[in-house]
């Protein structure tokens, strides 16, 4: 039997990130769906961090007050609906701001919807003329895995893919 190769170490998180951008930006590169290039951005996001458990979007929904409906993602099955005063990612939307937790059975009110959760990461999407319309959600079975490389490398991935970079005008 052969011997299995030994698994290729990951880059260094901030390199991930540079190039998983770099890589969105050119496979998204004249895409405008929004939905196309969500979903691209969950697969290539899970793929470059195998670490993480959950990884996609929850988007405003147009026709209910202030309710968040589950987008593309990866990873185990998310719940379909959260409103903007429950969980991390309710917080992300009614403040607008990235909910950064180091341990989500601290955080009051955290939806669980993977039992393995135990820290998470939420970023708000804004269009390009900066109004809120998805939040970018990942989590991870780590305390404390995200850090300011994770939080700047995504709050840059978002801004640069949905708010300057296109996707602006169709979809949800
Ligand atoms: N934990 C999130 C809910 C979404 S799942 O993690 C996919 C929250 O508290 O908002």
């Amino acid at each position: 039997m052969q011997p299995t190769s030994p698994a290729r170490p990951l880059a260094p998180k901030a390199e991930r990130h540079r190039r998983v951008l770099a890589d969105l930006c050119a496979v998204l590169e004249g895409e405008p769906d929004r939905v196309a290039r969500m979903a691209t951005v969950a697969c290539l996001l899970s793929q470059a961090f195998p670490e993480w458990l959950w990884t996609g979007f929850y988007v405003v929904d147009p026709l209910r007050e202030r309710e968040l409906v589950v987008g593309p993602y990866q990873g185990t099955l998310g719940c379909l609906r959260i409103a903007f005063d429950r969980g991390v990612c309710g917080a992300c939307a009614r403040t607008g701001r990235t909910q950064r937790v180091a341990d989500v059975h601290a955080f009051p009110g955290h939806i669980a919807c993977d039992s393995r959760s135990r820290s998470e990461i939420v970023v708000p999407v804004r269009d390009a003329d900066d109004l809120l319309w998805a939040v970018l959600d990942v989590d991870s079975a780590v305390p404390g895995a995200f850090d300011d490389d994770d939080q700047a490398g995504l709050e840059a991935l978002v801004a640069t893919l949905f708010a300057g970079g296109g996707g602006a005008s169709v979809g949800p």
